[in-house]
């Protein structure tokens, strides 16, 4: 039986949004964290599903919730995470890959409200190994467009029920309301963790050759 136990957030810093919506965003949060506990405590004797059909199996049933339900919890510890605790000044790391990858700081944004208005889910800052830079992926659910090995920097959750109680149709305005409250320290440290792992695989590429390949792309003189 899995026991993960949903995270706190102080939702006191933010800023535009109200205690009730976000408490209940953060309601539906702590059902998808209820859940993967009850899937991931599920049976894995396999003689216990039955025969297993792509139409409708018990298996598929269990696989289409459990991909859904983690990714949930996921998505919302770290959209809750790059969304409260202030530190709402761009700086760092992040700031410099941004002005980099996307122009300009202003293009960037630009960008990422484009994302986050044309998609159903999330838009999500992401940093891939194939190519060592950024990139903002779109997706219409939780379980929908996943990268694989793709290390997310900063989420922004536009399901409606992110915002409709305070803004109803306007997601421009909150997704105007959430950019200034990212916390790019957040947003750094993650940046610094990847920074990280990718130090200690090209180190490890001087021992074995084989164990960078496929999920670092790196050219030879890095
Ligand atoms: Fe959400």
């Amino acid at each position: 039986m899995a026991n993960l136990v949903p995270k706190k957030y102080n939702f006191s810093t933010v800023k535009g949004i109200t205690k009730k919506q976000l408490e209940e965003h953060y309601k539906l949060y702590t059902g998808y964290v209820t859940k993967v506990n009850e899937i991931w405590g599920t049976s894995v004797d396999a003689k216990s599903f039955g025969e297993s059909n792509p139409t409708f199996s018990k298996m598929r049933s269990l696989k289409l919730g459990e991909t859904y339900a983690v990714d949930g919890v996921k998505l919302h510890q770290m959209y809750f995470e790059n969304m409260t605790g202030g530190n709402n000044k761009p700086t760092g790391g992040i700031l410099n890959l941004i002005k980099r990858d996307f122009k300009s700081y202003e293009n960037f944004l630009e960008y990422f409200k484009s994302v986050g208005l044309a998609m159903r889910g999330w838009a999500i800052l992401a940093i891939d190994p194939l190519d060592n830079k950024l990139h903002v992926f779109g997706s219409d659910a939780h379980d929908v467009g996943a990268v694989w090995n793709s290390i997310p920097l900063l989420i922004l959750d536009v399901y409606e029920h992110a915002y409709f109680m305070d803004f109803g149709t306007d997601r421009k305005k909150y997704i105007d309301t959430f950019i200034g409250n990212i916390n790019w320290q957040v947003v750094n440290d993650r940046l610094k963790k990847y920074n990280m792992i990718k130090t200690v695989m090209v180190s490890l590429r001087t021992l074995d050759n084989t164990s960078i390949y496929p999920i670092w792309n790196l050219s030879d003189n890095e």
